[in-house]
């Protein structure tokens, strides 16, 4: 253990008394424990549905009867989930990997060494050190020749953990004992690879990390398994896997690439002011199988299983809207397991620069026994085979285009093992949708570009397209019309739903108190309105409104279950979710997680996380997928469709390119206009064309030097009059106070309604907190000032979220 962590260990157990968001602090609390029906079982199966396992030499499953020697102290002191609102749940209980291999049949304890390691956590427990200062790791137990060895003499297999957390507003360290190996993890490898033929290493991490000792240790380790975080279900479902009750089926959504530098982000990740996204849309494996598919370790989709599968493309339907395409997928090993089939897209390179392969397709079979086959089908749509050009080159700037040339889509069973399945010929370039030029850099810089020079593909370079147009103007010629104020009509906000009064009408009895108001949540979290340890209320927040018939909505973090005082299941993150690639999987667990949130009393659960792992250190990542855009927006659109099955609402977040935690509430996320809409945006403009969330969360940095929460342009003219949203827009948790770039007269609450960010959550600012900031009516009615039609409009989108939550 080094100082810094000692230190910050100290630091940690002193903050986390006083600290009511620290995890620790909230599990310690007596609430009743309340465990849902189906949840355990459901948990267990897509915690071991998202592992993916990377090597195996012939070492699992275990045979019926080994006795397993575990190793690491987090197979104890496991991290079920990260830090941060994303994690903070009071679960009902926690199944390590210590009480999974004793809850299993197959499987036996090496009881000597795990009584050795509990008298050890003892005397030197964790601490889960304090917001943003949340632990990486956890310190190691040193290992001596005599206990492994004894070990060796009482077991038939080393199960190895390795452990590692982040979460919110700190991200990974490019160091030892983050995204390395720490050195005592290395002495502990070093000594049980000496003394055991047969060892496991489980991988219960949030981030992907460096790899590169796989290779080093060679046979010597049998078996390595990104176990992730698990959730509460944890233990059980890593000794299913391990025993082999369950075959592994959980595929990679990132790429492990052989070192940190080649990734394409690295060059501009985890600066304080702002990253140029240099990359462009180069992230992840767009990058690598284009350029560098000689970088990569564990290919993106990559995950092994204990059988064998063939996937067979029977034939290919092509009509105006798309390609239906129609697999048998054959189990053709000896045990019964599940395979995805994934469909990649290879585009023409293009005057754009097309990436070599993108993710157009997806689906996971049911349990196959052997020999067992199903027909899978699957569809792409003309529009996945645009592009976005962003500069002009195809002489249709502002559009996406299809352009002319060959499209060939590959089957497998992850991006590098995809044969080749379809090919379709464009004859000439195709103007998809013409659209407005939005949010594009203000400065000039350099990124990346697909060339091709005799039919080969190269890494060539642009400048970006720079903004051209007039915002203020846009703004202004679309400024909504203001409903002539009537005073109390006796309109119920009810009356609205029956059909009974119009929603105009209603606002119209508004005063511009209770606009200002229900524009805003009710000041803090925790609010009195809701159960104890919400995130804040909206709606009904003063009297009036509710003499009206609003009533508050309460809203709730996160991603990984509800976070109340109060017991609440706690679920596998995000990114292993997304390797499980089972849609329907996930739908079903949110929806029981839907029910209890009916029962919780909340009304809005601040999740799915979408952001799109731009590089593996962010320190959110286990909140979020994928480095891909279409497995995002599809697990996030499961996620939707569970949440909102019970009548309440999720709330996709962080809208968007909040793909760094530090400085998160200042970070300028720099980038072309392409690689926004066909990365970052694109993850949430399928999330929210197929599952309608009632609410969408922005994000706390800037893109192009401005504020998420004050940005029109990805939250009018692209959410709205692109894609239709219908629901609410709020901020994140407070926002920046600032003065508008293009309207000097408007700051904070009136420049959030102007740029149609509608409802700041939780209300009010830190200092004001339990009175108005003032800044929204202050410019009401004045020349230049905000319009009552603006703050109408607002409210016309909370008060519709507050009826469609049932
Ligand atoms: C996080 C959000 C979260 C909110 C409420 C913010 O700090 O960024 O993701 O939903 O707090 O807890």
């Amino acid at each position: 253990m080094t100082i810094k962590e000692k230190i910050n260990d100290k630091i940690g157990n002193i903050v986390s008394r006083f600290n009511s968001l620290s995890q620790e602090e909230n599990s310690k609390l007596q609430t009743e424990t309340v465990i849902s029906d189906g949840m355990p079982e459901l948990a267990r199966q897509a915690a071991a549905e998202g592992a993916v396992l990377l090597e195996n030499k012939g070492l699992l499953p275990l045979a019926a009867g080994t006795t397993v020697s575990l190793f690491g102290r987090t197979y104890k002191d496991y991290f079920f989930v990260g830090y941060g609102s994303g994690g903070d749940v009071i679960r009902p209980y926690n199944i390590d990997i210590a009480e999974g291999i004793e809850n299993c049949d197959r499987l036996k304890l090496n009881t000597t060494l795990h009584s050795i390691y509990l008298e050890w956590i003892e005397k030197n427990p964790v601490s889960h050190g304090y917001w943003a200062h949340w632990p990486l790791r956890y310190w190691e137990m040193p290992l001596t020749d005599e206990i492994v060895a004894q070990a060796k003499a009482d077991s038939d297999v080393a199960v190895v953990t390795i452990g590692r957390s982040s979460g919110e507003d700190r991200d990974c360290d490019l160091d030892n004992g983050s995204y390395f190996l720490h050195d005592e993890e290395i002495e502990m490898l070093d000594t049980v690879t000496a003394h055991f033929d047969k060892v496991v290493v489980l991988l219960n991490v949030g981030n992907i990390i460096d790899m590169s000792w796989v290779k080093h240790y060679g046979d010597k380790i049998g078996a390595v398994m990104y176990v992730w975080q698990g959730g509460m279900e944890s233990g059980n479902a890593v000794a299913d896997l391990l025993c082999g009750k369950v075959n592994p089926s959980g595929r990679l959504t990132d790429t492990i690439a052989r070192n940190y530098y080649d990734y394409p982000s690295s060059a501009s990740f985890g600066n304080k002011k702002a990253n140029e996204y240099t990359e462009d849309i180069f992230v992840g494996y767009r990058y690598f199988e284009s350029f560098a598919q000689d970088k990569v370790l564990y290919p993106f989709g990559y995950g092994l299983s204990y059988t064998s599968f063939e996937i067979k493309c029977n034939d290919v339907k092509a009509n105006d809207n798309g390609f239906e395409f129609n697999f048998t997928v054959t189990n053709t090993g000896d045990v019964a397991g599940k395979e995805t089939v994934q469909l990649y897209l290879g585009k023409p390179c293009g005057r754009l620069g097309n990436p070599s392969r993108a993710l157009a397709a997806f689906e996971k079979t049911e349990l196959l026994e052997p020999k067992q086959s199903q027909s899978i089908t699957l569809f792409v749509d003309m529009y996945q085979l645009t592009s976005f050009d962003d500069c002009g080159s195809t002489n249709n700037a502002s559009s996406y285009v299809i352009e002319k040339g060959e499209y060939s889509f590959y089957a497998g069973n992850n991006v590098r093992q995809a044969e080749k399945v379809f090919t379709y010929f464009q004859e000439g370039t195709e103007l998809w949708q013409q659209l407005k030029q939005v949010c594009s850099p203000k400065n000039d810089f350099i990124v990346w570009r697909a060339e091709e020079k005799s039919g080969k593909i190269y890494l060539g370079s642009k400048h970006v397209a720079k903004e051209k147009y007039d915002l203020a103007t846009r703004i202004l010629n679309n400024l909504p019309a203001a409903i002539e104020q009537t005073g109390d009509k006796g309109i119920k906000l009810a009356d609205v739903k029956n059909g009974k009064a119009t929603l105009d009408e209603f606002v119209a009895q508004l005063d511009n108190t209770e606009l200002e108001a229900i524009t805003r949540g009710d000041y803090k979290m925790d609010s009195p309105l809701g159960p104890k340890g919400n995130a804040g209320a909206y709606g009904g927040v003063l009297e009036s409104l509710r003499n009206k018939g609003i009533r508050p909505i309460i809203t709730t973090d996160g991603p990984s279950g509800i976070r109340l005082i109060s017991c609440c299941s706690l679920l596998p993150i995000g990114t292993l979710l997304a390797c499980s690639f089972n849609t329907r999987l996930v739908e079903q667990l949110y929806t029981i997680v839907a029910k209890e949130m009916k029962e919780k009393g909340t009304d809005v659960l601040l999740a799915p996380g979408m952001n799109i792992h731009r590089n593996p250190l962010c320190g959110r990542n286990f909140e979020y997928f994928s480095e891909d855009p279409y497995v995002s927006g599809k697990m996030g659109a499961a996620c939707v469709k569970g949440i909102q099955s019970q009548g309440g609402s999720a709330c996709p977040k962080h809208f968007a390119c909040n793909n760094q935690e530090l400085c998160r509430n200042t970070n300028d996320s720099q980038i072309s206009e392409r690689a926004l809409r066909e990365i970052y945006l694109k993850a949430f403009e399928i999330c929210i064309k197929d599952s309608q969330p009632k609410n969408i969360m922005t994000s706390y940095n800037k893109i192009n030097n401005v504020w998420c929460h004050y940005n029109y342009d990805t939250c009018v003219t692209v959410l709205r009059n692109e894609w239709g949203y219908e629901g609410n827009v709020m901020t994140d948790w407070w926002m920046k106070p600032s003065k508008s770039i293009e309207f000097p007269n408007l700051r904070d609450q009136a420049y959030r309604i102007r740029s149609g960010v509608n409802l700041l959550m939780p209300g009010g600012d830190r200092v004001t907190n339990g009175k108005p900031d003032g800044t929204l009516l202050a410019t009401l009615g004045k020349p230049d000032g905000i319009t009552l039609g603006e703050i109408q409009q607002s409210a016309k989108y909370i008060l519709k979220s507050v009826m469609d939550i049932e």
